[in-house]
């Protein structure tokens, strides 16, 4: 029997369907990561959220085949030193991309009233009103860079705001784009027209640092930017020095390190979430689904479509 290791938080749907399956499963969310894998090292199949899988712990699983990361990105796991193992990782695209949208659209709002300091002072008793003027979201120019699972349903749930929507793909076909209502354009039109961009990017070598001081100094003041991507695609210094000299607003919800402890945006952040985008009940429910779903077909059928250390 092929044994399956859940060593994460993972709706339990997934065990549910691998078990029905005839697969061996271990789930547990509790027992710390690295203890879970040396506890469970005969598994084939390892299928984690954001759990770092390091050579360390490959090398401690020596039957694993195929390791599934139950969400989109899988820049904490060495897929390269994966594949010198013949290990295949494949993640669930588009599993959980309506959480990540959902929030995006949170953040904008939240942002633009004042959500979150706001309850704060009225609940200490202040009544704030004019240091709390707001802008609405409504009519305004939209950025998306990005169109994937995620930034195509940006544009789709803001559907209502009577929005121009900005957008930049290298992958996505124009008909596409004309299709969904979105004008493409290059990063730096978008950065220099839009009132609010939201990043839907991998973090990877094109990536890093591309928010950059010249990016930022081409944003109107008072537009906004919003990272519910990965926290290596901004350079927060830049974002820094450049909030020092005109207003922008920053919703963050990524950081270097994915973890309690203090952060180094929490200066420039006005809005700030620990890494919540695909934390929803149905987001999880539905990477369980995909995840399980992958795996048997990965060994029943041959599918390796999501594997994405093909090299
Ligand atoms: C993803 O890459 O799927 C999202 O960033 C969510 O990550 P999580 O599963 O660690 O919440």
């Amino acid at each position: 029997m092929r044994k399956v290791l859940i060593p994460t938080k993972l709706d339990a749907k997934a065990a549910d369907i691998l078990r029905d399956r005839g697969y061996e499963v271990v789930l547990d969310a509790t027992t710390p990561f690295e203890e879970c894998v040396k506890n469970n090292s005969d598994a084939e199949v390892l299928i984690v959220r954001s759990e770092k899988v390091t050579p360390e712990i490959i090398d401690a699983m020596p039957k694993l085949r195929l390791v599934v990361r139950a969400g989109a990105g899988y820049n904490t796991i060495d897929i390269k030193y994966a594949r010198t193992k013949s290990i295949d990782v494949m993640n669930t695209p588009g599993a959980n991309s309506n959480g990540v949208a959902e929030e995006v659209v949170a953040m904008m709002l939240a942002g633009y009233r004042h959500v979150v300091p706001a309850d704060i002072s009225t609940r200490r008793g202040d009544w704030e009103k004019s240091k709390f003027m707001g802008r609405e979201v409504t009519g305004k120019t939209i950025g998306i860079i990005g169109l994937g699972h995620i930034g195509q349903l940006v544009v789709k749930r803001l559907g209502g705001f009577e929005a121009t929507f900005l957008g930049y793909d290298p992958f996505l076909p124009p008909e596409v784009a004309e299709k969904i209502g979105v004008k493409l354009c290059t990063v730096d039109e978008i950065f220099a027209q839009a009132d609010i961009v939201t990043l839907h990017i991998p973090e990877n070598d094109e990536t890093r640092g591309m928010v950059n001081r010249r990016l930022l100094d081409m944003m109107k003041p008072g537009a906004m930017l919003i990272n519910c991507a990965r926290s290596g695609i901004v350079n927060e210094a830049d974002i820094r020095a450049v909030k020092a000299e005109k207003p922008l607003v920053f919703c963050n919800d990524v950081y270097v390190k994915d973890a309690a402890g203090e952060k180094s945006v929490a200066d420039i952040a006005d809005v700030m979430l620990p890494h919540l985008g695909a934390n929803t009940k149905e987001a999880n429910f539905n990477a369980a689904v995909k995840a399980a779903e992958q795996t048997c077909d990965y060994f029943e059928k041959g599918i390796t479509r999501a594997v994405v250390n093909k090299f």
